[in-house]
């Protein structure tokens, strides 16, 4: 392919009459046959690969360099004087930063061609070592890059506890509690199953395959996250005296009916939901439950990683918002397009507040604001007494709860309803820490309103508002801002809407500030 590739870069005036005629083409045929000519990259099928190329003769340079012997092409272009490659791209001594130009493109696939006398000289005979290592370099450069792809590869561990370092060098002697990943499971699942969370990958996405790569995330987090934690025990908890925690997108649950199947439902949606990744940092070990239905498909922990990974955590995070009725979902007939996970784990979920599981996945909240996140108090409770009687009590923090509504800034200031939910949440912690649970902190979210991801600016969680159209994007407090600092002062908890406003007037916040 060296012939025609050369051809075609040769003289520039002939490249662009390529070009002219490619855009004509394309024009043509638009009109002609209306073909459809808006599309991105995500309308090709699955998998399917765009890359780039180069080739030896017209891009690594070095002719002569290093043992290399003529080509025919150097012969060819040295007896006639013509333009030569003697140096071309210089890509024999730059191949690291095109690699990098290449990542940074963001091409799937490269392709390159070997010079057969650079590595063997004379055509036949002995191997030119030095020939040799350029290509084996300028491969591992290639597939290094190239086949990264994030969580799904184990070089991550390494990358993600240098990321660690620099933060606990730089900020560890302040901050004292650091999560290394933030919901865990709902990222993998999100991510890798689904695919409605970045990075949008599953078996019917553009690319992914929902049967293996969430299972080889979680153990790759799972790794990193005992690797940074190791790493702060080593080199920073002695001076810093801080502690490393994870944490789960923990959803409420409770069995449907009180059927034996629907029973046995809840204890695989806690395998798979909590014991996913809560097993390991607590035993050391994926459930029994999961290395049965997923068999060769979950990866296995080596003995010393095993070690490495139990007690990682000296906390678990948890974010909690959503409670869940369980179903026995195990006979039902898997789909293409339906979620692997879910139908390795054998169960459906209806969640409270009747909202559809499409909805809850795709972030596409009803309109509603009664239905958003039905009050369900015990299943707060619920999540901590289970961690506490299944992990060996281990210190809780939740890290978020709270209520989103809709973004509207007039009825936004009296949120009500957030306030109630707020009350009622914080009391069925109480309760779980009179009754033993080592929950330890409560963190409402979110302090003002936000962009949410993937919702944008329609919902809000925020105890203050802000006007995303003013120029200074002006915050205001909202009854619940006026409720949580009052409670924070020790006033007082009660609730009913009167009091709340009689709340506000005796300890006012600043009404706005910028
Ligand atoms: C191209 O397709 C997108 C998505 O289907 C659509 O929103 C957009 O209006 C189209 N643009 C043109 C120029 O047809
Ligand atoms: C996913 O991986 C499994 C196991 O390697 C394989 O059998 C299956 O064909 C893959 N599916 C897709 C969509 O690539
Ligand atoms: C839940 O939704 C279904 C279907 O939209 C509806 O028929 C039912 O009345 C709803 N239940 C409640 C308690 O709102
Ligand atoms: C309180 O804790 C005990 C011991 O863990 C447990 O058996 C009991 O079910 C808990 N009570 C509630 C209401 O969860
Ligand atoms: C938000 O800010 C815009 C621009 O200053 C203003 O016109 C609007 O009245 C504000 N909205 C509220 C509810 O204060």
């Amino acid at each position: 392919m060296v012939y025609t590739n050369h051809a075609w870069s040769q003289p520039r005036k002939r490249g662009m009459d390529r070009i002219t005629i490619f855009l004509l083409a394309a024009t043509l045929a638009t009109v002609r046959c209306g073909c459809d000519a808006n599309y991105t990259r995500y309308d090709f099928p699955h998998g399917f690969a765009f890359g780039s190329g180069t080739s030896a003769y017209q891009w690594e340079g070095a002719f002569d360099e290093d043992g290399k012997k003529p080509s025919v092409w150097d012969t060819y272009v040295h007896s006639r004087n013509l333009d030569n490659g003697d140096i071309a791209c210089d890509g024999y001594h730059k191949y690291k930063e095109d690699v990098q130009l290449m990542v940074e493109t963001g091409l799937d696939a490269f392709r390159f061609s070997i010079s057969w006398s650079r590595l063997i000289p004379n055509g036949r005979g002995p191997v030119n070592s030095k020939g040799l290592q350029f290509y084996r370099n300028f491969i591992h450069e290639l597939v290094t890059h190239g086949e990264y792809e994030g969580w799904l590869n184990r070089r991550i561990i390494k990358d993600f506890t240098a990321y660690a370092d620099v933060c606990f060098r730089e900020f560890g002697n302040q901050v004292k509690f650091w999560t290394t990943i933030n919901e865990a499971n709902i990222f993998t699942i999100g991510g890798y199953d689904g695919g409605g969370t970045p990075p949008g990958r599953c078996s019917t996405c553009f690319s992914g395959n929902s049967s293996t790569e969430p299972y080889i995330v979680a153990h790759n987090l799972l790794l990193a996250h005992a690797s940074t934690s190791r790493l702060y025990k080593q080199k920073y908890k002695d001076t810093q005296g801080g502690s490393v925690g994870f944490s789960i997108f923990a959803i409420g649950f409770r069995p449907s009916t009180n059927s034996k199947d629907d029973e046995m439902a809840v204890q695989r949606f806690k395998d798979f939901f909590f014991a996913w990744m809560l097993g390991p940092l607590t035993y050391g070990d994926y459930p029994d439950e999961m290395k049965r239905t997923i068999g060769t498909r979950l990866p296995v922990f080596t003995k010393e990683e095993s070690e490495q990974v139990k007690g990682s955590s000296d906390f678990v995070g948890v974010i909690h918002y959503l409670a869940a009725s369980v179903s026995d979902a195990k006979s039902k007939p898997f789909l293409p397009g339906d979620s692997r996970f879910f139908a390795d784990m054998g169960v459906s979920l209806t969640y409270a507040g009747n909202f559809t599981a499409f909805e809850v996945q795709s972030f596409k909240l009803p309109s509603s604001d009664s239905k958003l996140y039905e009050v369900a108090p015990w299943a707060m409770e619920g999540v901590l007494e289970y961690i506490k009687q299944s992990y060996g009590n281990p210190p809780v923090y939740i890290l978020e709860n709270g209520k989103p509504m809709k973004q509207d800034l007039q009825l936004q200031q009296e949120d009500t309803p957030r306030v109630e939910f707020l009350h009622a949440y914080m009391g069925a912690v109480l309760k779980a820490v009179r009754n033993g649970s080592d929950t330890r902190g409560y963190f409402v979210w979110s302090f003002m309103d936000l962009y949410e991801l993937l919702s944008g600016y329609k919902f809000s969680f925020g105890l203050y508002s802000v006007n995303f159209s003013h120029p200074h994007r002006k915050r205001s407090p909202k009854l619940s801002a006026h409720w949580y600092s009052a409670f924070l002062k020790g006033k007082t908890t009660f609730l009913a809407s009167q009091d709340i406003m009689q709340l506000c007037l005796l300890h006012p916040l600043p009404s706005s500030f910028i």
